[in-house]
């Protein structure tokens, strides 16, 4: 297993539309291991493959306080969405120390294709369906800051590519 890159807002590649898997063997279950030891390890709640540069319908997500209850979401596809709205406070590994208000539907109904291609069907509310609605947007290329106003966004933006900039600084002069 290995500890993958995250990329980081406004990396580019975060916008990319990923494509349906077609192919569960190895390779994909290696994928999923490096994504679940990346995610443990930040630590966060979700990850999506686009995060890590793979632009596949793939995504993982451990809600649990305890790390072991991982939930595997191939190709998923929301069935349903609740009229109801919930606003929570959100986060994202690619977008580090930003957190803000994101209103989404409370409940939603998702199908999607299991580890080994199986279908699946699961009603989630709470966290979970927050964070369902969170990587699925990932997949599509969207980030949850792009919920948030024109101007907040821009601040974002500048504040991480200020970090970004004194991160390669530090860097340079550390070689
Ligand atoms: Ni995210």
């Amino acid at each position: 297993m290995a500890i993958l890159n995250i990329l980081r807002y406004p990396d580019p590649r975060l916008h990319k539309v990923a494509k349906p898997v077609t192919v569960f063997d190895a390779r994909l279950k290696k994928i999923v291991a490096d994504m679940a030891e990346t995610m443990y390890d930040a630590p966060g709640v979700g990850l999506a493959a686009s995060q890590v540069d793979v632009h596949e319908q793939l995504l993982i997500i451990d809600t649990s306080e305890t790390h072991d209850d991982l939930r595997i979401f191939i190709n998923p596809e929301i069935l349903w969405s609740s009229a109801e709205k919930k606003i929570y406070d959100e986060g994202c590994l690619s977008v580090p120390g930003i957190y803000d208000d994101v209103e989404r539907p409370a409940q939603v109904t998702v199908r999607a294709l299991d580890i080994n291609g199986k279908p699946f069907e699961i009603s989630a509310d709470g966290l979970l369906a927050v964070c369902i609605q969170h990587e699925m947007d990932h997949l599509k290329g969207k980030i949850f800051v792009e919920y948030l106003s024109p101007l907040k966004r821009n601040r974002i933006k500048t504040k991480l590519l200020k970090e970004e900039r004194e991160m390669q600084g530090t860097a340079r002069r550390q070689r």
